[in-house]
């Protein structure tokens, strides 16, 4: 019905795409900063986004209530009419189709062909001064259709200091054509209705639901602005969640980037890691909607930090086989021990002699632990180590998501052993082994694994869960590539609308 602003939208917002699409090449940014995990959001993701901030929107704009419109209009016979219109309020808005389109300057969303209904109170008045000096009014309701409604807006994505900024580029509503339906009221009053409120009805809505979707916007900021840089994990570490780099727009997919090491709440120096570009990444399932990748950094900034805690030894004082806790269960294999404490009670002094050196390979996880094993007697209540055995121990680890868990186990793969000091003398270690193997599998792995099993939480905003989650190894990172699901009783909207 109106070419030409339909023009003019397109006009405003299809440069952009193009514009975007096209320039694939950006300048490198002036720094890099150190990124260990980062984020793929796929075409299906970003529909995904796409639909949810649409239901989202879309719920908060209704019912939405535009200021009350006045108007004066010749009408044959009578004269100037004065019309009000009030109490306006769309109250219902239908989308029928959708679109993202990611460029290099931002992300433009595309609505097309959207229909509302609006409901409002319809006022005249004139004076037939012509005639007789009176003044005749009336009043009723109507119920306006809208068609053709088209909303684009184009949002561009920015890191400040650590946070996901977003900006609004542009943004713009327009309407096609509406349907005025009045109740009551007189034959002429149709048309001098149309007449006057037709176009101030198009701009009273396109204004209306322009600024309600900038507020929208802005509250989505805020939201944004008010996550957390840092995910605590235990009273010893915290994930370090803030962005770096800006987010990497393709045509196709969005890329985030976080700095993901473990960091420790005390201050303490943390190993450098180098760092790699990690936004090369891709999934193997193009259809998945989210790709996170973990570093291999990130497990070894855990290894270290918990290493340097004083986190990795323990004293075991319990075990399956109690009767390996006392001398005289050694008896055999160390008779000098035996001979020296008779039935006195053991416990074994368990410490890592390095942070665990983990290595991502194409399709596992290599763990490689030095741990000093030390035989302490316990005798007068006085602890008496008697021995040291330096264990190497390989282990394989595999992970797998729980909720938005990453969590790992280890297997023993194999173990050396060798004495590095004794105050009783030599120890037999052929006969030693089989003992300390026994340990291993039945008090070293089920500790590492229960720790382990408890994971660490993968950054994901709240509300959302991964779904499917598919795991693969890469260019020694951890590649999750899942799709996402939305808790309905998380309400969004009441945080972002
Ligand atoms: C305004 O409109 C609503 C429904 O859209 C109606 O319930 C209400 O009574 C109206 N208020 C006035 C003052 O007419
Ligand atoms: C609006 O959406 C509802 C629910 O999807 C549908 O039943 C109804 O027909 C739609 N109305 C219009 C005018 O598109
Ligand atoms: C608007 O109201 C009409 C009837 O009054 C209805 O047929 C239509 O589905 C409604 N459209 C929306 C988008 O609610
Ligand atoms: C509009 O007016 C008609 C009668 O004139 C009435 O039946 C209807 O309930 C009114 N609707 C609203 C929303 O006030
Ligand atoms: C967290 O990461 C950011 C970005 O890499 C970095 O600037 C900041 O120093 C880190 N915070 C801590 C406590 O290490
Ligand atoms: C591994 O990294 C290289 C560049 O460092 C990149 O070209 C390649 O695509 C990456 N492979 C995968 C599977 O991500
Ligand atoms: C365990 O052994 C380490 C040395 O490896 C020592 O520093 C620590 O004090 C010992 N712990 C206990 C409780 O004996």
């Amino acid at each position: 019905m109106k070419p030409p602003k339909n023009l003019l939208l397109c006009v405003l917002l299809m440069p952009s795409l193009f514009i975007t699409i096209s320039q694939a090449q950006r300048p490198p940014p002036a720094t890099i900063d150190q990124s260990f995990i980062s984020f793929l959001i796929s075409t299906k993701g970003l529909e995904f986004v796409k639909d949810l901030l649409i239901t989202e929107a879309v719920s908060s704009l209704t019912p939405l209530d535009i200021p009350p419109i006045q108007n004066t209009r010749k009408i044959p016979f009578l004269g100037n009419v004065n019309f009000l219109l009030s109490n306006i309020t769309i109250y219902q808005i239908n989308v029928s189709e959708s679109y993202i389109k990611p460029g290099d300057s931002g992300v433009a969303i595309i609505v097309s062909g959207a229909t509302a209904n609006l409901s409002m109170n319809w006022y005249y008045s004139y004076s037939t001064a012509w005639l007789l000096p009176i003044e005749i009014s009336d009043k009723g309701n109507a119920s306006v259709e809208v068609e053709g409604m088209q909303v684009g807006l184009t949002i561009g994505f920015g890191n400040q200091e650590g946070i996901l900024k977003l900006s609004l580029l542009e943004c713009g509503c327009f309407v096609e054509d509406i349907n005025i339906k009045l109740d009551g009221g007189a034959s002429w009053l149709y048309q001098g209705f149309v007449d006057a409120f037709v176009g101030e009805i198009d701009s009273a809505v396109e204004n209306a639901v322009t600024k309600k979707l900038k507020e929208g916007l802005l509250k989505l900021d805020s939201l944004l602005q008010s996550l957390p840089n840092e995910i605590p994990i235990d009273d010893m570490a915290y994930l370090n969640v803030s962005f770096v780099n800006d987010p990497v727009l393709s045509s196709s997919s969005i890329g985030f980037e976080v700095n993901g090491l473990f960091t420790p709440r005390e201050r303490m120096p943390i190993s450098d890691f180098n760092h790699k570009d990690l936004l090369t990444f891709s999934c193997d399932d193009p259809s998945k909607m989210l790709g996170i990748s973990v570093d291999e950094a990130v497990f070894r900034s855990a290894s270290s930090l918990y290493f340097n805690a004083g986190y990795l030894q323990w004293i075991v004082d319990k075990i399956p086989d109690q009767s390996l806790l006392n001398t005289a269960g050694w008896r055999f294999i160390i008779p000098q021990l035996y001979k020296k404490y008779p039935n006195d009670d053991m416990n074994l002094n368990i410490s890592f002699a390095s942070a665990p050196a983990v290595r991502i390979l194409r399709d596992s996880i290599d763990a490689m632990v030095y741990a000093d094993l030390i035989i302490d007697v316990l005798e007068d209540h006085e602890v008496i180590p008697v021995a040291c055995i330096l264990l190497e121990i390989q282990a394989t680890g595999s992970v797998k998501i729980l909720s938005n868990y990453l969590v790992g186990s280890v297997k023993l793969d194999d173990f050396t052993m060798s004495l590095k000091w004794s105050k009783i003398g030599n120890l037999r270690m052929r006969l030693i082994q089989p003992v300390v193997w026994t340990l291993i599998q039945t008090v070293f792995l089920p500790f590492a694994n229960t720790r382990l099993g408890k994971g660490f939480p993968l950054p994901i905003i709240r509300g959302f869960t991964l779904e499917n989650a598919g795991i693969s190894f890469s260019n020694s990172s951890i590649v999750v590539c899942s799709d996402v699901a939305y808790e309905k009783s998380y309400d969004l909207a009441l945080q972002i609308l």
